[in-house]
């Protein structure tokens, strides 16, 4: 199917597709021309992640990212593209206050950044906020498992699920987010025999990243899939599709030596002036 023939995305859609046992695609995305680029490429969804704190800004953790950055980049995303349905993750502490700060950040995410849905992370704790924005309409998409924002909390990135009590908590959080509304569930670095049975358990689409095969959907970052970086991702749940960085280093590299040998620019790039006005130009610097 071309793009042309291919229609917007909806939240009916992805629940849909759930239904049919139709695998769903995301990808981050955090600017015009990568957005442009996964939707030509035939993505369902792009999520501009507060993973962009990592991957462009160059922090350790996304706590940095702030409301007025993610409108930012929303914008940008948003702009570029109308069949992935485009989520716009919540930034730390933007959603834990009053219900009504909480409406007001969502209404920035939408009306200025052009999201369609918006992403937050948490189990009971985020309820009041979810069930805050699903009341206004708004597609809220849940997301459990490995929490960044609660990295310090945690003790660091690592699997979530490896035990029952844990398990359990998990399962009970996503059906209390499906009760509250959420229209989707993202499962981070959750063990395979949990996120199977959670997407068994929920009626709305699950979308895994380091959380097995068996999710409704699959999420990864830009960077990652596309090794856009000068060192490789060392995460066991990636699969580098491309060595863009490789790409991008060896093509300045190419740049760097033709300019330190003067083979570029070459005549092809320049412009002339028409020959008269060229004498005269040589001939009035010559006589000062
Ligand atoms: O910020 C992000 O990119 C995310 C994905 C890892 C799910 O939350």
């Amino acid at each position: 199917m071309t793009e042309q023939q291919r229609k917007p995305i909806t939240t009916a859609k992805l629940r849909a597709m759930k239904k049919k046992g139709e695998p769903i695609s995301m990808v981050t995305a955090y600017d015009f021309p990568s957005a442009r680029l996964a939707e030509a490429a035939g993505v369902d969804m792009i999520l501009v992640g507060d993973s962009l704190g990592n991957v462009v800004q160059g922090r350790e953790t996304t706590l940095s990212v702030t409301l007025d950055h993610m409108v930012y980049h929303t914008e940008l995303v948003s702009r570029a593209v109308t069949i992935p349905f485009v989520v716009a993750d919540m930034p730390f502490l933007t959603y834990h206050g009053s219900v009504d700060e909480t409406l007001r950040n969502v209404l920035r995410l939408m009306q200025d950044g052009g999201a369609k849905a918006v992403k937050l992370e948490g189990g009971t704790e985020v309820l009041p906020a979810v069930r805050a924005a699903a009341r206004a309409g708004v597609p809220v998409m849940a997301h459990l498992g490995l929490t960044p924002q609660s990295v310090h909390a945690i003790g660091g990135y690592k699997v979530q699920g490896k035990q029952n009590e844990e398990a359990n908590k998990l399962i009970e959080d996503a059906l209390a987010l499906e009760d509250a509304g959420a229209f989707a569930l993202v499962l981070e670095l959750v063990t395979d025999e949990l996120s199977a049975l959670v997407t068994e358990r929920l009626s709305i689409p699950t979308i895994g990243i380091g959380s097995g095969s068996r999710c409704d959907g699959q999420v990864l970052v830009f960077h990652d899939l596309l090794q856009y970086s000068d060192e490789p991702a060392e995460k066991k749940f990636v699969q580098t599709y491309a060595n863009v960085g490789e790409h991008i280093k060896n093509a300045i590299n190419a740049y760097v030596a033709d300019v330190k040998s003067r083979s570029f620019p070459s005549e092809r790039h320049a412009f002339h002036m028409d020959e008269e006005a060229a004498k005269q130009l040589y001939g009035s610097v010559k006589s000062k």
